[in-house]
């Protein structure tokens, strides 16, 4: 049906927007993808020791997904998933990117604030406690995605939480050599240039 449709494509287009990239080459800091890790993600970002363009990236690739959910969700729950998965998928596989995109994170509870806004309290309670405990974004983001399909379940969204049982497995594998590197020991924690 054509609103399911047109939110595959509103979703997509926005969320290949890939802002890490713009806002690093936009302040004259050249290509994020050749520094750290090389994702385009808010975490890359801040190893190029500037916290506010990390801060503007997690907010707008979070805002992606958030206005691609909430506004095709106009046309119903059905809509707002297709239009937030979408979003995601657009962030991960950018067509104008080579579909080299980012990991998903930030999009990840940009979707989470435009279909169960209450949601994004947990994964944030989780992250942050994670982070603190660890320093590893990436170990953060790993247990708060796991953490969000569950809880959604339990609270009776089940159509939410399978959309995010899905994105949280892609994220996972999106995080794969972040997994290797956590079980090696040799992940780089929040801040440090490697
Ligand atoms: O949100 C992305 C984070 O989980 C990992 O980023 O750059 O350390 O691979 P990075």
């Amino acid at each position: 049906p054509l609103p399911t449709l047109l939110s595959l494509a509103f979703g997509y287009l926005l969320g290949s927007i890939p802002f890490g990239l713009i806002l690093t080459r936009m302040a004259g800091l050249g290509d994020v993808r050749r520094i750290g890790s090389g994702n385009i993600g808010a975490t890359n970002v801040l190893r190029t020791g500037n916290k506010k363009l990390a801060a503007a990236t997690l907010v707008l690739d979070a805002l992606k997904g958030t206005t691609a959910a909430a506004i095709a969700a106009r046309w119903g729950l059905d809509a707002g998933i297709a239009a937030g998965f979408a979003a995601f998928i657009g962030h991960l596989f950018p067509v104008w990117l080579g579909f080299r995109g980012g990991k998903g994170v930030a999009t990840y509870l940009g979707i989470l604030l435009g279909l169960a806004p209450i949601m994004l309290a947990v994964f944030a309670a989780v992250w942050l406690a994670v982070a603190y405990l660890s320093r590893y974004s990436s170990l953060s983001a790993l247990v708060a995605t796991a953490a969000t399909p569950v809880v959604l379940w339990l609270t009776g969204n089940e159509k939410v939480a399978l959309l995010f049982a899905v994105l949280t497995l892609i994220t996972w594998w999106k995080h794969r050599a972040n997994i290797a590197r956590l079980m090696k020991g040799t992940e780089s924690k929040i801040g440090d240039k490697g």
